[in-house]
């Protein structure tokens, strides 16, 4: 069946059509292979390891501009920044001359006027970064864009199960929610998928796309215990309330009732499998309390795993635009 959330490497439903993104960008996993993932990942072991980052990051203006509501993402991508010797600079829609109706592109080249040497943009609109990056010309990172991709989250994601399972190749990975409205299902699927992965969604049928294609060549499933069944990696998915259209769920109570993950389910699975969830987490909507705070929960190394990713992805942006 034809994907159309990935029509093919390199090659975007949104981008225009014979114009590609500067060298170093990072616009979605369909940008990378297996190789290039390892790389990240090895980088971002030995930046954390305390290896000198390249010098062509030193001083260098990186701009970021956030125009959706982010904690755990922008924080991290700031300091990421700062590890690198690097100059974030932030900008949020609501402090910038997007207020007075400036174009994104505008912002963008005022940026690239200013000497910015990579920008990380976050944008409710899917497809954003993939229209931004062919005009300009210093690389661009996607921080997540709408419904469709958030290339570091999966790559976080699969250092933060690396760290713990100490292997990537051939996981079975679920995901439990809202994965209709997910970037970070459809990143991480993809990731996981480039190791061999088997992928399973579950969620109620309304919060289901109507095919795996997009995410991994996953299967789709509504039971839960099912779908838990032989799994190594369990990801939660936030319901995202704001994304909600149409009233796809009677209430959240019953999503919780159908779909929450417990203690009891998890201890069903290997001993060594994980839980992660990309926060910001409904507690008692999509995961129960211990569970969260649990011995198999990556909660806390999904974050702390962000900063040594994204140091990796800036400094392949930043030694691409010396
Ligand atoms: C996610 C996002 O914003 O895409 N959070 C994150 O980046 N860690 C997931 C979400 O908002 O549900």
């Amino acid at each position: 069946m034809r994907d159309l959330t990935s029509p093919g490497p390199g090659t975007y439903a949104w981008a225009v059509p014979g114009s590609k993104p500067a060298d170093g960008s990072l616009l979605g996993v369909e940008d990378l292979d297996r190789e290039a993932v390892t790389a990240l990942l090895d980088r971002a072991e030995a930046l954390a390891a305390g290896s000198p980052p390249h010098g062509a990051c030193r001083g260098a203006p990186v701009g970021l501009l956030f125009h959706e509501p982010s904690t755990r993402t922008r924080l991290s991508f700031a300091r990421a920044a700062r590890w690198l010797g690097a100059e974030p600079q932030a900008l949020g829609e609501a402090g910038s001359s997007a207020v007075k109706g400036e174009s994104l592109l505008d912002t963008a080249r005022t940026l690239e006027a200013l000497g910015h040497r990579a920008l990380v943009l976050r944008h409710a609109r899917s497809g954003a970064p993939h229209r931004l990056a062919p005009k300009l010309s210093v690389p661009l990172v996607n921080a997540g864009d709408g419904m469709h991709e958030h290339p570091t989250q999966a790559l976080l994601d699969a250092l933060a199960v690396r760290r713990r399972l100490g292997r990537l190749d051939a996981l079975t990975v679920v995901f439990v929610g809202d994965v209709l409205h997910s970037r970070v299902a459809r990143s991480t699927a993809r990731l996981f998928a480039l190791f061999g992965a088997s992928v399973r969604l579950c969620a109620p049928a309304t919060l289901l796309p109507l095919t795996g294609a997009g995410f991994g060549g996953a299967s789709l499933h509504t039971d839960l215990t099912e779908a838990l069944e032989g799994a190594d990696v369990v990801v939660a998915l936030r319901v995202q309330r704001e994304r909600l259209v149409g009233g796809p769920l009677p209430s959240l109570a019953d999503y919780a009732r159908g779909w929450r993950i417990e203690a009891d389910a998890l201890d069903r699975l290997a001993p060594r499998s994980v839980f992660l969830h990309p926060g910001p987490m409904n507690r008692g909507v999509e995961v129960s309390d211990e569970v969260a705070d649990g011995p198999r929960s990556l909660v806390a190394d999904q974050v702390a795993s962000g900063v040594p990713v994204r140091a990796a992805v800036l400094e392949r942006a930043l030694v691409a635009s010396a």
